[in-house]
């Protein structure tokens, strides 16, 4: 059985990421969204809300899961069986960190395999940092992340305004 690990931050998660998690699905017999920590960044959204979100995003997809771990990506990937880890690329920027993180992880454990997938073209310019500025700005995000979560997101964003 092939499980693919697909790992972000997801403070939320957007179309782009739902674009990857979808085509990755057709790829795989279960894919992992996975919720992990990314030390560089603090959150807008508690973990429990996050893959709350991810999973009102991808009820519909039924080799789909969303699960968070604390530690290192590889040790989860390993411990969850997966044998790839699935990385989204938008810009040419994107690869140049994200060479470095597969070097990194596959130093790591030389068991799991990043895969880069393109990012669709139409959501090459959405982060969540994006959606998140532009909805405490009160502009129009309802293209930036799926139509299940854009009231959840609108509300919790208002709230902290
Ligand atoms: N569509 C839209 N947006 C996308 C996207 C896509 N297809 N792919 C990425 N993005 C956005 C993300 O939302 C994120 O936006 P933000 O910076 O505004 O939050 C940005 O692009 C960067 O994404 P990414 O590089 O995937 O970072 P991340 O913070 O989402 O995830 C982790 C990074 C969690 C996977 C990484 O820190 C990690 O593996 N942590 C675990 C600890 C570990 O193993 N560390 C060792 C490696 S250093």
């Amino acid at each position: 059985m092939s499980i693919a690990i697909y790992p972000g931050s997801f403070d939320p998660i957007t179309s782009g990421h739902l674009d990857i998690v979808k085509r990755s699905c057709q790829l795989f017999d279960t894919v992992i969204v996975s919720v992990l920590n990314n030390s560089a960044k603090t959150p807008l959204f508690t973990v429990t809300e996050r893959i709350d979100l991810i999973k009102k995003a991808t009820a519909d997809l039924s080799n789909c899961k969303v699960m968070h771990f604390d530690g290192l990506l590889v040790d989860f990937a390993e411990k969850q069986g997966a044998t790839a880890v699935i990385k989204g690329l938008r810009t040419i920027s994107d690869f140049e960190y994200e060479y470095q993180m597969a070097q990194l992880n596959k130093n790591l454990n030389a068991n799991i395999e990043t895969l880069f997938m393109v990012t669709n073209a139409n959501y090459s310019y959405i982060s969540s940092s994006v959606v998140k500025e532009i909805a405490s700005l009160g502009g129009d995000f309802s293209d930036l992340v799926p139509s299940e979560i854009y009231e959840d997101v609108r509300q919790k964003i208002e709230k902290g305004r």
